[in-house]
């Protein structure tokens, strides 16, 4: 199957802009340019909209009701799910880790204005709190569709596939694209774009909670799952998965002085928030190569904005 003739509703503003950064570029001495998928457009944007349009896509084919999904409690997935069925007309069960909070900020007030419907995972577990809902509502007639952690699977991979042949038509070509890589999905559809639209730069995800070799095996599984799934392409070379999991500090969600100075930085330089568990991270990480000299001072930067923007409101007083 062709990538482009997978089944797709449209969820995104597309293309994201690519934009220059004059004022972090002058202050790193490095040329640098950002991707906003920060600015994807539903309910406040996010690299998970790209997925949905695939995953909500193969939803409807198979006349699903509802979408069901799970995650952390300010997970940007799970808001962007819940919106995505609204916009779809579908109901929306998010199962949640921990016990229940009040929706009063960040992505849970989104959450709830959406009209999602929260299950709190409590003690028992997500997976099988999530187990259960599903079950629930099956036998309720609900006909759930089951939406994987962090939309990664083959369907959300190749969602970045294509936002890497969308760059390349950007006509922007960067030596390093670093970004905030997590349950895997973004990384493998990048890696695997990079390859097939013939991207040059080096896809460097900087980990935001996993050791670097699990995610990198993840990574190579998920995307040979979706070479499989497309029934064609050259396997990635296990080179090319590049993680940098030195920056994970106290775990994931707790942001430190690294993120509360990218923050700082991109906030006053360029006008643009950054979210305090994913891009700060990844930001922050950037902002050590860079002053370590592991990028180049003749070298350009893309910085993937994927979003998380809502979470800010919930960090207050962590990142202020
Ligand atoms: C803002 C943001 N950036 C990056 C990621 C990581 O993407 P992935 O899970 O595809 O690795 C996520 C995942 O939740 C996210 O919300």
């Amino acid at each position: 199957m062709n990538i482009d003739s997978l089944p797709r509703v449209r969820l995104a503003s597309l293309p994201t802009p690519v934009e220059e950064m004059p004022g972090l570029s002058k202050h790193l001495g490095r040329k640098l340019w950002i991707k906003r998928d920060d600015l994807t457009g539903l309910a406040l944007g996010g690299n998970k909209t790209r997925k949905l349009e695939f995953l909500c896509a193969d939803a409807l084919r198979l006349g699903a009701g509802m979408l069901i999904t799970t995650g952390a409690p300010q997970s940007n997935h799970c808001r962007q799910t819940a919106a995505a069925a609204a916009k779809l007309g579908l109901g929306c069960v998010l199962v949640l880790a921990g016990d229940p909070q009040p929706a009063d900020g960040g992505n849970l007030l989104l959450d709830a204005l959406v009209g999602a419907e929260l299950v709190w995972a409590g003690k028992n577990g997500r997976d099988q709190a999530l187990q259960d809902t599903f079950d629930r509502m099956q036998s309720a007639g609900k006909n759930p569709y089951l939406i994987p952690y962090g939309g990664s699977n083959p369907l959300g991979a190749a969602a970045y596939a294509l936002a890497i042949r969308e760059l390349r038509d950007q006509e922007i070509r960067p030596d390093w694209i670093l970004f905030a890589s997590s349950s895997g999905g973004t990384q493998a559809g990048m890696v695997l774009g990079a390859q097939w639209f013939g991207c040059g730069s080096r896809i460097q995800g900087i980990s935001v909670d996993w050791k670097a070799a699990p995610l990198r095996a993840k990574i190579a599984a998920l995307a040979a799952e979706t070479i499989h799934m497309l029934g064609e392409g050259e396997a990635v070379r296990a080179d090319s998965i590049r993680i940098d999991d030195r920056f994970l500090g106290a775990g994931y969600g707790q942001a430190g002085d690294l993120e509360r100075e990218a923050i700082h930085l991109f906030a006053r330089r360029e006008g643009i928030i950054l979210d305090p568990v994913y891009t700060a991270r990844a930001a922050g990480g950037m902002l050590a190569m860079i002053r370590q000299g592991e990028i180049g001072a003749s070298e350009s930067i893309l910085f993937w904005h994927t979003g998380g923007t809502p979470a800010i409101w919930a960090y207050a007083r962590e990142i202020l």
